[in-house]
């Protein structure tokens, strides 16, 4: 809330996840096929197998490419991204972890500059030295993860340094050493992968099957330890991130049942492919798994991502750059007399009012139109409506930062929100009283999961749930402003379809 932020068309969190996508997978690359290269090279040194030498040594050029070209490109839009999107995130993690942040770009210029006398030193360098510039490569590689992966967890998981302040808390949090397990096995997974698509080349020529062979076990080694590490992690993460994971978040809880359907398909093509019958094996089948593996490993970043909301760092620092200990001060004074970057507009013109709360309180989640766009969410309700439930905003079902701003605050964004284009004026009445439902109850109820309406409304019937609704309105819940006709509507439909009788004795 206290930096300008980079205004887009579209939903800021949408960027960040395309580049960082591509980046994660990158740089988890460049660590597992660090390792990969090294033992692979040792390997046929050992056999004195100058094919394979060869193999290793055209695989390592494809690598630097890839790692280095597009793993540096990616490593500095993300900083580039975050920083113009989320600058009050960027700024609290860059002052926690200065130090760490530091030693993390020594790893990285080492690993950049071991990888090029890497590549271009098979000829030049004698056996031993090359091998000792691969393993320094490895290592200054996974030490860069070991790095960050303090970083990301402590986001999820800042554990005793929300209290102690201590950096060494906040870097060795809850989530550390199962996050970092996770993340160097997976990089093992995917360097068989990526491995595979050099055995299933035409360099790969006499020991085709082999490497394939010998690729597949990578991975599946790489997976079923990094699968193992999830679970461990999951039961490390906060109770409130895992229930978003069970119908509080839709999307969120599809992706978490899939992702193991996913990651389980994936070790089974493996295995019937590339490591059981390689004759038949191609490039396909490479692309298939390689595509696979780059899919469940975002959905994996995707789920950690998702479940962190509405925190940049848990319990800290929310998405949209409040504090936590900022909020007393904001409830006072409202949005705009707090946050320092706001542009200066006349307190008379609720609309120029609106459009900054928009940009300073909502924008780093929500575009105005579109994807994760609000246009379409007020679309369908009135003002009134709309105003009372952003005060409320905390107690939707989805996960988002409190509302600190005041009264007139709330009706200023309100207002905004449905001048924007494609939002009708007037609401008609609801089809029928499940549309009623929809549009009344279900931004914070559900049926059936979670804050189930059925459960609260038990053994109540049809004329007392009217009633209810002339006076439900409480700090959590809005006052009902429909129509009485849509009133009658939603009751009868509630009382007939949703109200449980009550049990008897209970
Ligand atoms: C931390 C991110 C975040 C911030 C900040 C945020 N939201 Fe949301 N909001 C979400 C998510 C996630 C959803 C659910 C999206 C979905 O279901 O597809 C959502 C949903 C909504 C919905 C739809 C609720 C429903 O049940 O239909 C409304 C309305 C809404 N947000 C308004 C706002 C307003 C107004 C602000 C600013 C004051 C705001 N949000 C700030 C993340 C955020
Ligand atoms: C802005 C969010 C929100 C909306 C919209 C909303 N509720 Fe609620 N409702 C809540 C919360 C939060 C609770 C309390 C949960 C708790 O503390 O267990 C609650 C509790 C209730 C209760 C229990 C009694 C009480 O007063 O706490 C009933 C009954 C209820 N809601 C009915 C409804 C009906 C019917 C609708 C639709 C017309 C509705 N709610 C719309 C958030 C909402």
């Amino acid at each position: 809330m206290h930096y300008p932020v980079w205004d887009l068309p579209f939903a800021h969190g949408l960027l960040i996840a395309v580049i960082a996508v591509i980046h994660v997978f990158i740089a988890h690359i460049a660590v597992g096929g660090g390792l990969y290269l090294i033992v692979t090279e040792t390997l046929a040194r050992q056999r004195q197998d100058p094919v394979l030498l060869a193999i290793v040594q055209s695989h390592s050029r494809a690598f630097l490419l890839l790692s280095l070209v597009f793993g540096a490109m990616t490593g500095v839009g993300i900083w580039f991204t975050i920083g113009l999107i989320n600058p009050t995130g960027t700024s609290a993690l860059i002052h926690t972890f200065v130090w760490a942040w530091t030693i993390e770009w020594c790893f990285f210029f080492m690993e950049i500059v071991a990888a090029l006398v890497y590549v271009y030193g098979w000829d030049r360098l004698s056996a031993r030295q090359h091998q000792t510039v691969g393993w320094i490569y490895f290592i200054a590689a996974w030490f860069s993860l070991v790095v960050i992966n303090g970083i990301i967890s402590f986001q999820l998981t800042p554990g005793p340094w929300l209290s102690t302040r201590n950096v060494f808390d906040g870097f060795f949090n809850p989530t550390y050493w199962s996050s970092m397990f996770i993340r160097s096995f997976w990089a093992i997974g995917l360097a068989g992968l990526f491995g595979l698509w050099t055995a299933t080349g035409r360099e790969a020529g006499s020991r085709r099957i082999w490497l394939q062979r010998y690729s597949a076990v990578w991975s599946l080694v790489g997976i079923a330890a990094a699968s193992l590490a999830v679970l461990w992690w999951w039961r490390k993460i906060p109770e409130t991130a895992r229930e978003l994971t069970r119908g509080d978040m839709p999307i969120a809880t599809v992706v978490t049942q899939w992702t193991p359907i996913a990651v389980a398909v994936l070790a089974v093509i493996v295995i019937l492919g590339p490591l059981l019958f390689p004759r038949r094996s191609g490039r396909p089948v490479t692309l298939l798994v390689l595509g696979l593996g780059l899919f469940c490993f975002g959905l994996g970043e995707w789920v950690r991502e998702g479940v962190r909301k509405p925190w940049i760092v848990q319990d800290y620092l929310y998405v949209n750059g409040l504090r936590a200990d900022e909020i007393d001060r904001f409830r006072e004074g409202g949005i705009l007399a707090n946050a320092r970057w706001t542009r200066s507009v006349a307190a008379t013109d609720s609309l120029a009012l609106g459009r900054e709360l928009f940009r300073v309180a909502c924008q780093n989640c929500h575009a105005r139109s579109g994807y994760n766009g609000l246009a379409s969410r007020v679309s369908g309700w009135e003002p009134q409506y709309t105003t009372a439930l952003i005060k409320r905003i905390e107690y939707l079902r989805r996960p988002m930062p409190p509302w600190v701003g005041t009264a007139d605050e709330a009706r200023a964004l309100a207002l905004y929100l449905h001048q924007l284009p494609g939002v009708p004026s007037e609401v008609a009445l609801p089809a029928d009283g499940r549309a009623a439902y929809e549009r009344r109850c279900s931004p914070c109820h559900s049926l059936g999961g979670f804050r189930d309406l059925g459960e609260y409304i038990e053994g109540m019937e049809s004329e007392e749930i009217y009633e209810f609704m002339e006076y439900m309105e409480s700090d959590y819940m809005p006052p009902f402003t429909g129509s009485d006709r849509e009133r009658q509507l939603l009751a009868d439909w509630l009382g007939q379809n949703v109200a449980r009788t009550k049990e008897v004795g209970r």
